[in-house]
């Protein structure tokens, strides 16, 4: 049995067993204005993606698209599962995102930088000038840094504008990019440097969040050392200024190894790089995510498929019309700002918001103050941060003339209470709901409703969108029927174009972990046999909606940031103090889930508020802040079972105030009274 499987069955407890079920909830309609401008209305769309029409229907998805030589082979399914879309094709992605556009939209914004200051003006990036800048850019990453099509860079950038300007420059020139979330710590980036062997980091120096301009460029030179100490050297540090011709962080430059790109840039000025027409099939990214055991992955995505699938999404799902102004408030160092605040609206030459700061920051006000004055009519986050809006500003948004047709939710399931608010005041009763599923491995969504069709159904995402073939198994491999009630792990039967290709040098682990579950024979060439594991809890209404319960591995959901419980566990464990560490999900009221973490200690050695400080420190700089416990629970000993298991689920029960059942079978029940106690 594969490892990834075992540690299923290793794992007490899941988000999806202390999820809250909720009731069946009541319909709402799209409105008529809103079906009446809608991209799809028609629900022949299901017949057009029906699974006998598999894979051709998805010539579709890449006609969006210009290619440099069309692609001969839709799929190319003979090496299961190792999918290869679009096969015979030539694509270059930053053409497609900029330089096709420049005929007809050259004046039009491609990208409002919303800095976090309100007294800073908005900066409005025409597509002329995106496709200046990033040409500049290309000449410099091809002639200073030497980078070529296939290479690997590591970005560690905030939302910034010149974040989408550096992601277009490398897309151009083939250049595989690699964007670490800017609020994780230095060590973690240092990892992916050294996992996706980057010989070039670009970051930046400074940035604003929440009030503070942050200092960012320290974390660049630990990511160095970090590398270094896994035998992996960074040649290059490319460093973008917040304010250029200014230093906004104390940390001095290391001679030799960095550089300032607003200045070397100078040397580039009006230079023109041709964009590098590549196989449909190579890299377009990686993006590393966490998952079941501890180094977080890097999923490696494609040019064509990827780049189809997010256009047609964006097209279709969040109906994005070349007029509109769409405002993903996600990050773009996770999956969904990539799909669905660059590649997708910039290849439908829409006008896409990058907003540096924090939703609340200095009041929660602030977005609706963003929305009103740049008229965004599409909006699109996470219920962590709709709940946040919520509790700070329940009526903030009826002060503001802000009028959406279209609203997304994405990352976590949504309380029905939440998505009422989210519908009835930010939405001003007005906006189609989109509540979206998907994950990092998929590219882009794969259950909502289509909005100019399907009535929205509160905390539900929706069908299989055309073209995704959704199937819930029990654990024996039996296939739930529709509105049987019962939960159960959720499939996609078949492939799509969007879908990852692998995991960066683990190819192993890719089928292990996707696909070796419910796989009908490792031997079959067929992609039928192949179905794609998401690694989440759903149940499927009498209506063929999914409602998400939540992960069933021991990924924890954190204000919609996917955290590993097992890279949470090794950073406590690095503290010399701590032998045993164990993390579970508790609810949270804002972020949906936070970690709590318990610690045993070395034998003699007393529980102390320095140590669990210390180890909670451990945590930010391993992982980032994002991952900080709720709190560090030093047990004398964990609840084990006989044979030496720690039981998570007792430790979960207790966290979240729940009963933590039958305790008499454990080799030492004795403890889990006093864990309460410890715990309050
Ligand atoms: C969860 C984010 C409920 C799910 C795009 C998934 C959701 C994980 C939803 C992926 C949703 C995402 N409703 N849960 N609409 N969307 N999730 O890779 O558990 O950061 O497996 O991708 O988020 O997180 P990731």
């Amino acid at each position: 049995m594969s490892e990834d499987n075992s540690s299923r069955h290793a794992v007490d407890v899941s988000e999806a067993q202390i999820a809250v079920h909720w009731r069946e909830e009541a319909y709402f309609s799209p409105s008529n204005r809103f079906i009446a401008q809608a991209n799809l209305t028609d629900p022949g769309v299901f017949e057009r993606f029906s699974l006998d029409k598999f894979p051709e229907c998805f010539k579709e998805f890449a006609d969006l698209l210009d290619w440099s030589k069309y692609w001969e082979t839709t799929l190319d399914a003979s090496n299961p599962p190792f999918w290869r879309w679009f096969v015979g094709g030539r694509i270059n992605a930053c053409h497609n995102c900029v330089d096709r556009h420049l005929a007809k939209h050259k004046n039009k914004t491609a990208i409002h930088f919303v800095p976090e200051p309100e007294s800073e003006a908005v900066q409005h990036l025409t597509y002329q000038e995106l496709f200046v800048r990033v040409n500049e850019l290309a000449a410099l990453l091809r002639d200073f840094c030497g980078l070529k099509a296939g290479d690997r860079v590591t970005l560690h950038m905030p939302m910034v504008a010149e974040l989408p300007i550096t992601m277009l420059a490398c897309a151009r020139l083939g250049v595989i990019h690699s964007q670490v979330f800017s609020g994780f710590s230095g060590k973690a980036c240092g990892s992916r440097i050294s996992d996706s062997e980057s010989r070039v980091l670009i970051t930046m120096d400074a940035y604003h969040r929440a009030g503070q301009l942050l200092d960012h460029k320290e974390k660049a030179d630990i990511a160095v050392v970090a590398a270094a100490e896994d035998g992996h050297r960074v040649d290059k540090v490319l460093i973008w200024q917040r304010y250029p011709g200014k230093t906004s962080s104390p940390t001095k430059l290391v001679p030799g190894r960095d550089v300032v790109i607003n200045e070397l840039l100078a040397t580039y000025r009006g230079q023109r790089v041709d964009p590098v027409q590549l196989p449909a099939e190579a890299p377009l990214f990686l993006m590393y995510t966490s998952g079941t055991t501890g180094r977080p992955k890097g999923c490696q995505h494609s040019i064509g498929g990827y780049l189809a699938y997010v256009t047609w999404t964006s097209k279709y799902i969040q109906d994005i019309h070349p007029e509109d102004v769409y405002w993903c408030m996600a990050d773009i160092g996770w999956i969904t700002g990539h799909s669905y605040i660059v590649y997708g609206p910039l290849a439908l030459a829409a006008s896409s918001v990058v907003f540096e700061g924090v939703p609340t920051h200095p009041d929660a006000g602030r977005p609706w103050r963003i929305a009103e004055s740049l008229d965004v009519n599409i909006f699109h986050t996470s219920p962590t941060a709709i709940r946040a809006l919520r509790r700070n500003g329940p009526d903030e948004p009826t002060k503001y003339q802000h009028h959406f047709k279209h609203m997304t939710t994405v990352g976590e399931p949504i309380e029905p209470e939440v998505w009422k608010w989210y519908h009835r005041v930010v939405g001003k009763g007005e906006a189609v709901i989109v509540d979206t599923w998907w994950q990092t491995e998929t590219g882009g969504f794969l259950c909502s409703t289509v909005p100019g069709i399907h009535p929205m159904k509160p905390g539900s995402a929706g069908p299989g969108i055309p073209g995704i073939h959704p199937v819930i198994y029990d654990d024996e491999g039996v296939e739930l029927p529709i509105g049987s009630g019962r939960a159960g792990n959720i499939c996609i039967r078949n492939p799509w174009p969007g879908a990852f290709q692998t995991i960066w040098k683990d190819p192993e682990r890719y089928v292990r972990q996707y696909y070796a579950r419910y796989c009908r024979d490792p031997n079959s060439k067929d992609w039928r046999d192949w179905p794609y594991l998401a690694g989440d809890g759903a149940v499927q209404a009498a209506d063929g909606y999914y409602r998400i319960l939540g992960r069933i591995d021991d990924v924890i959901n954190v204000a919609g940031h996917r955290l590993g419980t097992k890279e949470i566990e090794s950073a406590a464990l690095l503290v010399p103090e701590v032998v045993e560490a164990a993390v579970v999900p508790v609810a949270d009221e804002i972020k949906g889930k936070v970690p709590d973490l318990y610690v045993s200690l070395k034998p003699g050695l007393a529980a102390s508020a320095e140590i669990a400080n210390k180890i909670s420190a451990s945590v930010v700089s391993e992982i980032g802040a994002i991952a900080r416990p709720r709190h560090v629970i030093i047990v004398p000993d964990m609840p084990k079972t006989r044979s030496g298991k720690i039981m998570r689920r007792v430790l979960a029960a207790i966290s979240n105030g729940q009963d933590p059942g039958d305790v008499s079978t454990l080799a030492n029940p004795e403890v889990v009274d006093t864990i309460k106690g410890l715990a309050k």
